[in-house]
């Protein structure tokens, strides 16, 4: 199919290079010029494991341009919106991008039928609207109605940066909503190869054991916009939940990462997002509870339990600097080391980062802030440069003279970094694991303070 991605982000791109490596010819779009010429030469332009050797192998089906006029839209199958949906200040979603979107390709509609899908995270009511951005857009170009010549529909995304071709080849589920049956068929055809696998798996991305078809929900254009709210939100209350539980464990003597596993293996819970930490952050879980809590409110309704799972979450970063206050009694003029700077590992997001909250908390409080990161410090350096935080090359450079170590970020390598050294390199040997990711008992015999959550 002729494809078009609007927005080359985590998602756009993921989704573009991903179709196009299932034989679709696709164009990505992005207004940022610096974005595409770097795609245009074979370069990735964030950090997303497997994206560059993927990119490579389909190439030939990838087209890059920052023109609307270049895209082909009026000739596409299937055009996917996919720009962001930051938050505004009230909590609702800012839709500025999928509006600008929506309009350009709107007046580029042509005779061939095609589904125009909302990939971003989007309000309740966001088809509709795009509908009518569409029609509104042609009609003011054209002077007549685009009667038949498109289809809305809603397609939320599920993957996770960081593995995020995975999760796009070998979805849990695939969602498609809309209220026309075209528009249904279309996509699920294009999703074919991906529901039923039968496409050869990628050498990098081998198919899990034993997955031989992915289900498909399709429905109406609102439940598949509420579906990524909700799933979106029942992951952040998950952790929030550990957190919360996590508090009591550490006053009670119990271990929150035993009480994740006596609580996970049951089915109906199931094991994962029961990790106790410094809460998630990224660029999806804080700013879709917040809009599902402002959609919720037009409506004259409540979300209590969204609205805790966030005043929870954003309390462990206070958490985090109350107990270093804790321990080190004065903050004013200690250096405190933090390992990791992305919102999670294999990233170099910092959007809603746990550790630029921390980090200028403590700064506030008189704290020298030095900071590492294996792939997020060209971010950090680019986007936070003058937050007054010393960004380090290396975590031994990092933690010279530290008098308290946060480790943020769950990097592989600070597993297997050397505390030895790093403990010698100290002036003070405090450890705030704030992934409950390292051996305890092997960081207390090295000679650590070792602070873990809810422990
Ligand atoms: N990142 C994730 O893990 C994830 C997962 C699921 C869903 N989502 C949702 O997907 C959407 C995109 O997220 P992302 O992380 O990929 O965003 P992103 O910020 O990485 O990328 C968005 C891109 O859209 C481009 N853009 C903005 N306006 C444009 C326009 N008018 N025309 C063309 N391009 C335009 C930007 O230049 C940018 O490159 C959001 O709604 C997000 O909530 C994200």
């Amino acid at each position: 199919m002729k494809v078009v991605v609007i927005g080359t982000g985590y998602v756009g791109l993921t989704t573009g290079v991903a179709l196009a490596y299932l034989g679709n010819q696709v164009t990505c779009l992005d207004i940022a010029p610096e974005k595409i010429s770097k795609l245009k030469n074979g370069q990735v332009p964030f950090y997303e494991p497997n994206l560059p050797e993927l990119l490579e192998i389909s190439r030939a089906n990838l087209n890059f341009t920052t023109s609307y006029d270049e895209a082909g839209i009026g000739s596409s199958d299937v055009v996917f919106i996919s720009v962001g949906t930051p938050s505004l200040p009230d909590g609702n979603a800012d839709l500025t991008y999928v509006k600008a979107a929506a309009e350009a390709l709107g007046e580029r509609l042509d005779h061939a039928f095609t589904v125009v899908v909302n990939k971003s995270t989007v309000p309740i009511g966001s088809g509709n609207w795009v509908g009518t951005l569409l029609r509104e857009a042609y009609s003011r170009r054209k002077g007549s109605r685009p009667d038949g010549m498109y289809g809305v529909a809603s397609n939320p995304e599920f993957l996770r940066q960081g593995s995020a071709l995975l999760d796009t080849f070998y979805p849990d589920r695939v969602v498609i909503g809309s209220e026309e049956s075209r528009a249904i068929d279309t996509l699920t055809n294009l999703y074919r190869p991906i529901l039923n696998q039968d496409f050869p798996a990628p050498v990098h991305l081998p198919r899990p054991d034993g997955l031989s078809a992915i289900p498909v929900v399709t429905c109406d254009l609102a439940s598949a916009e509420l579906i990524k709210y909700a799933a979106n939100s029942f992951l952040a209350l998950k952790i929030s939940y550990m957190n919360e539980i996590g508090h009591l464990a550490e006053k009670v003597g119990a271990d929150i990462k035993q009480i994740a596993r006596g609580i996970g293996l049951d089915v109906r819970i199931g094991p994962r997002f029961l990790q106790a930490g410094i809460g998630w952050g990224g660029s999806c879980f804080g700013k879709d509870t917040a809009a599902l809590v402002a959609i919720s409110k037009e409506y004259g309704i409540n979300m209590p339990i969204v609205q805790a799972a966030r005043d929870v979450n954003y309390h462990q970063r206070t958490w985090v600097v109350d107990t270093l206050l804790h321990e080190l009694k004065i903050l004013k003029g200690k250096t405190v080391a933090l390992l990791g700077f992305a919102f999670k590992a294999n990233t170099d997001d910092l959007r809603d980062a746990p550790a630029l909250d921390i980090a200028r908390q403590l700064i506030q409080l008189g704290a020298r802030v030095r900071a590492t990161d294996p792939v997020a410090l060209g971010n950090a350096r680019l986007f936070h440069p003058d937050a007054g935080i010393i960004y380090c090359d290396t975590p031994m450079e990092t933690v010279r003279g530290a008098d308290a170590v946060i480790l943020v970020t769950e990097w592989p390598e600070y597993h297997d970094i050397d505390w030895v050294e790093v403990k010698k390199s100290m002036d003070n040997p405090l450890l705030l694991d704030g992934r409950n990711f390292l051996d305890r008992h092997e960081m207390v015999r090295l000679g650590y303070r070792y602070v873990g959550v809810g422990r």
